[in-house]
């Protein structure tokens, strides 16, 4: 039996989004990129290869997945197998402590833990641009989640040359996400699907091309600056831009539902009470708010009044890979 390896990843907030694909078998994205990692949302996986099983056992917060539902899992470790000349199967054990699909990106922890588990358990010794090469192959965020703080993942135009990069790992700037969880359901239609429609049917996904290049130019050298209001500014307007992407597909949709445009709403009278904060959401309809740490006691308990303390959860940035 080969010995068993453990790792946590956190997940990640997309500031410039991701959001569809030049390559979908390879998951070679068509713009870059940038994310912050989060302290707060991470996956822990265990992976042990073991030549007794006769098929991967694949458990997600103590739930046996059926092959179905691990297909996924499976083709990954297909991946790492091919790259070992490995053949025998394994056991994955996974917790989230993440709300799983309701926009909090649990794929992009999942697959940057699964990533660091598998290949190491199966005796490969990857540095960190390799697994985030690896980690891309099972959800495109996970490529990010390899790295801590401030990162960007760099498009590239194959297997090879796409992957992430630091841009600030150990973030020494008083700044926050704070996570409104306002449906902690399954989402309706994937990041997957969802990107994909847009790619296909938008009319704009031409310009989003364009939107991505100049926001990347412009929000790194305000991160590198630590200047809140540029990086706020940019982060609002680039989600909002590619959720125009989801309205103006074939058929039209949203993630949003009312407690979004809500929040939305209650960012904006922040800001216009003074506290400067700004909003972004992923593929689902929670928000998640950038402030700083000195305007926290203020926001968290505007936002525990009206959604509920329960679903107020304060992210600091966060750190890369570990293994343990
Ligand atoms: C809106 O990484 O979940 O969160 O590559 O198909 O697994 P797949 O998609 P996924 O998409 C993330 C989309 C996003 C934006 C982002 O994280 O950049």
């Amino acid at each position: 039996m080969n010995p068993a390896v453990t790792a946590r990843a956190h997940t990640n907030i997309a500031l410039v989004k991701y959001w569809g694909k030049a390559n979908t078998d390879l998951i070679i994205p068509q713009t870059s990129s940038l994310s912050l990692t989060l302290d707060q949302f991470y996956t822990d996986t265990t992976v042990q290869f073991d030549d007794h099983l006769t098929a991967d056992e694949i458990t997600v917060n103590h739930d046996l997945l059926s092959p179905a539902a691990g297909q996924k899992v499976h083709k990954f470790l297909n991946l790492v197998r091919e790259q070992t000349q490995r053949t025998s199967f394994a056991r994955v054990t996974s917790v989230n402590h993440v709300p799983t699909a309701a926009g909090l990106a649990s794929s992009a922890s999942a697959f940057a833990a699964l990533a660091g588990a598998a290949s190491r358990a199966a005796g490969l010794d990857l540095d960190r641009t390799a697994l985030s090469r690896l980690a891309r192959r099972g959800s495109g965020s996970a490529t990010r989640s390899i790295f801590g703080g401030f990162v960007e993942w760099q498009a590239g135009h194959d297997d090879a040359s796409s992957f992430a990069i630091p841009l600030e790992e150990n973030v020494d700037w008083p700044i926050a996400m704070v996570a409104l969880v306002l449906d902690a359901r399954r989402k309706k239609v994937s990041s997957r699907q969802g990107m994909q429609n847009s790619v296909a049917t938008s009319p704009y996904y031409p310009a989003w091309k364009d939107v991505v290049a100049q926001d990347l130019a412009a929000i790194k050298p305000a991160i590198q600056a630590h200047d809140f209001t540029t990086t706020g500014e940019i982060l609002e307007a680039n989600a909002m831009r590619m959720h125009a992407l989801t309205l103006s597909a074939q058929p039209p949709y949203s993630y949003f539902n009312g407690d979004t445009l809500a929040a939305m709403q209650a960012v904006q009278q922040l800001r216009d009470d003074g506290i400067a904060c700004y909003y972004t959401l992923d593929a689902g309809p929670n928000v998640k708010v950038f402030c700083q740490v000195a305007d926290l006691p203020a926001i968290t308990q505007h936002f525990a009044q009206q959604f509920g303390a329960q679903n107020v959860i304060v992210a600091h940035p966060g750190p890369g890979i570990q293994f343990s």
